[in-house]
């Protein structure tokens, strides 16, 4: 026996499955015999007794998991914290287990209310004594794990726990002795396993399967070199001999109907303390501001949900309910995060809902100088397509040529600061760029109230349509484009080569023969298609009025693009009378200006067609500024593009007969975007027939 090491244990009288509060229990209420039970941990018991000295706290009637002592508390030297239990129905335990600790000479240390921690179960001290790995994400709250770096004044290291049948560290994690380690790295998220990874080296890593984790093989009790354990594979069993380790197994089966086996049943209670090993300060807190509809359009459960999916834990200190339908609300939210790099994070994704710093911690952006053009400081702050502010000496500046995907780039002027949104490529030596995430804030209208006066268009903001609900988006569209046109406003149109082949083309020339067009975004194809068919009547080669293939029709194309190379331009085409129809002879007739992006396949290329990429993007940039709505008609590439360069504010219309191109494209997070799923051809033609019935008169310009 190894009189060094206490262990205390709660023998089974008033063990039960009575409630369900972890996924093990569920189906075995009052399944578990008592008499088993008391027979395994019996065995369990001696087993223990053999290696280490056990102590007794007397069971409770009406507490029937009081077995599992490792939920007690945390024990180190002669502190301990302990447990404030997340579910009510084991809340009555704590007084118990305190009376046990005080008895014997323990300094208790109890958490606030409100703040779980669920004792040994989900805090396991390496067994080097070097540190404290704490699990959070099912019982234990993330903030907790400050209070016990400091009580205790050891590094904490938190793990975000991921599959709920792991629900406390212990169910899925066992330090061992000589620094190896049991465990089951699917029930980590992807940054704690990568945490683990970087403290453990992989030689002491001892990774399991699922079988042996939903046996609870990593519930053991480690003393010196043994290991006891319920019963586990012979694999894991020879793994852990290669290493020097003596296995000990007992069937538990009675507690694992409670989701509990040895390391549960057991509570390590001396954990010896090491001089020169000292707290960190392991989770980063902020608090943010919200304000706006916060309950009508659902912020607050999105913004609460951005931090707990992010790896964080929040606290809401106080929420100001809005009285009237008309008021705003506004919540102050602290946020903890296990680390810098997490909590950036998910603040970049809390400023994208429109948080902002609370008042008094409001701080200053932080800047960095560019140290070679095109190329951004690490950590650089990623814009999204809200427009943005930053704070430079106190102020709060308005961040100019905004759009998604950039950086914050900013100068100093004798009229003061300047912050401009530059894409990466276009950064320059002598700027400085917005790192972090300190001093940043959007700038949103988020008006559930906005939203109702401007009904027409929030019923189509739900996203993707469904066919039946096409007619009344395009009913929609056609109003809101009458509307923008006779305001003499814009509408951007990138559209591909399917409009020609669904023989949307008729229609779309007529948009933009009546003025509903201000722009024309696409590529090589859809002008060749539209001039192949304006001068030949076939598109890539098929008649488009009766829908077969033409002899030799494939030709048909590559002579088109000859054809304009021979003029030198469409525009030249049109001039000289070669090319009397279509969209692009429309565009040229109505000054309506183009861009053409090109890409690797295509054939050619027109001589209209930009074949220098960063050229092309600029020019759609251009055609786009001050676009009030763009219309996306079947093109995922160039819809794309589109999309990355426009801020909010602007109306998006996707049409796609592939619904995961509408749904990626209307996904902005916002409600200015529409998807249509349905045949763009057939859209457009119903788009002109309802704009033939509105009534509103056109004059002509
Ligand atoms: N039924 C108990 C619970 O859900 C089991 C506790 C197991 N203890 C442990 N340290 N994993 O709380």
């Amino acid at each position: 026996m190894n009189s060094e090491t206490r262990i205390l244990m709660c023998p089974p009288n008033h063990y039960d499955v009575d409630y369900v509060i972890n996924p093990w229990m569920e189906g075995n209420i009052h399944k578990s015999s008592r008499e088993r039970a008391t027979e395994q941990w019996h065995k369990l018991f001696h087993i223990i007794k053999e290696h280490a000295l056990v102590e007794l706290v007397d069971p409770q009637p009406g507490w029937p998991d009081m077995v599992f002592t490792a939920n007690a508390g945390l024990v180190l030297g002669k502190k301990v914290v302990l447990s404030r239990f997340f579910h009510k129905e084991r809340q009555g335990e704590e007084p118990y287990f305190k009376q046990w600790f005080e008895a014997q000479g323990y300094t208790v240390y109890e958490l606030p209310k409100d703040l779980p921690f669920e004792g040994a179960g989900d805090a396991l001290l390496d067994r080097e004594g070097r540190w404290l790995w704490a699990g959070y994400g099912f019982r234990s709250e993330l903030d907790s794990h400050s209070y016990i770096a400091k009580w205790l004044d050891i590094q904490v290291i938190s793990l975000q726990l991921a599959d709920e049948r792991f629900y406390h560290l212990d169910t899925c994690f066992c330090p061992l002795n000589r620094g190896y380690l049991l465990y089951y790295p699917p029930a980590f998220d992807f940054y704690s396993n990568r945490i683990i990874e970087m403290r453990v080296p992989p030689e002491k890593r001892i990774a399991i399967g699922e079988a042996d984790a939903v046996n609870f093989a990593c519930n053991a009790v480690n003393v010196d070199d043994k290991v006891i354990m319920n019963k586990v594979s012979d694999d894991l069993k020879q793994r852990l001999k290669n290493v020097g380790f003596e296995v000990f197994e007992t069937t538990l089966s009675e507690f694992l109907k409670a989701g509990g086996a040895a390391k549960c049943l057991t509570l390590r209670t001396t954990e010896p303390v090491k001089e020169d090993v000292h707290a960190n300060e392991p989770v980063e807190s902020r608090t943010i501001r919200l304000e706006g509809h916060l309950l009508d359009t659902g912020l607050i459960n999105r913004a609460l949900d951005t931090i707990v999916e992010g790896g964080g834990s929040f606290q809401v200190l106080n929420f100001n309910l809005g009285e009237q339908r008309q008021s705003t609300s506004t919540a102050e939210v602290k946020v903890s995060a296990p680390s810098h790099g997490v909590m950036e994070e998910i603040l970049a994704q809390l400023i994208d809902l429109g948080a902002v710093d609370l008042p008094q911690d409001e701080r200053d952006a932080q800047l960095e100088p560019v140290q070679q053009n095109g190329v951004a400081p690490d950590d650089f702050y990623v814009t999204t397509i809200y427009p943005t502010e930053v704070r430079i000496k106190g102020e709060w500046v308005r961040v100019l040529n905004h759009r998604m995907d950039g950086a914050i780039a900013v100068v100093q002027t004798p009229q003061g600061p300047v912050a401009r949104c530059k894409l990466l490529r276009d950064l320059e030596l002598g700027e400085s760029v917005v790192v972090d995430v300190a001093g940043i804030r959007t700038v949103r209208k988020m008006g559930a109230r906005e939203q109702r006066s401007n009904q027409e268009f929030s019923f189509m903001s739900s996203g993707v349509s469904s066919e039946r609900r096409v007619e009344l988006v395009v009913e929609q569209v056609a109003w809101e484009l009458r509307q923008i046109r006779d305001r003499g406003g814009k509408v951007v149109v990138t559209a591909g080569p399917v409009v020609i082949h669904t023989g949307g083309g008729e229609h779309l020339t007529r948009l933009i023969r009546e003025g509903y067009v201000q722009g024309l975004l696409g590529g090589n194809a859809i002008a060749v298609h539209d001039m192949e068919q304006a001068f030949m009547g076939t598109s890539l080669g098929v008649d488009m009025k009766r829908g077969v293939a033409v002899r030799g029709g494939h030709r048909h194309h590559l002579k088109t693009i000859n054809t304009i190379r021979r003029y030198g331009s469409i525009a030249k085409a049109v001039e000289q009378g070669a090319l009397q129809s279509g969209i692009f002879y429309e565009c040229v007739k109505h000054n309506v200006p183009f861009a053409l992006a090109g890409s690797i396949r295509d054939d050619g290329p027109l001589p209209d067609t930009q074949m220098d990429l960063i050229k092309a993007q600029e020019e759609y940039a251009k055609l786009l500024e001050g676009a009030e709505m763009i219309l996306m008609l079947s093109t995922m590439l160039h819809s794309i593009g589109v999309g990355n360069m426009t801020p909010s504010g602007v109306k998006m219309v996707c049409v796609d007969i592939n619904p995961a191109v509408v749904t990626k494209l209307s996904d902005r997070g916002s409600v200015e975007s529409t998807g249509v799923v349905t045949d763009v051809g057939l859209f457009l033609s119903l788009l002109t027939k309802h704009l033939d019935l509105l009534t509103s008169p056109y004059h002509a310009a």
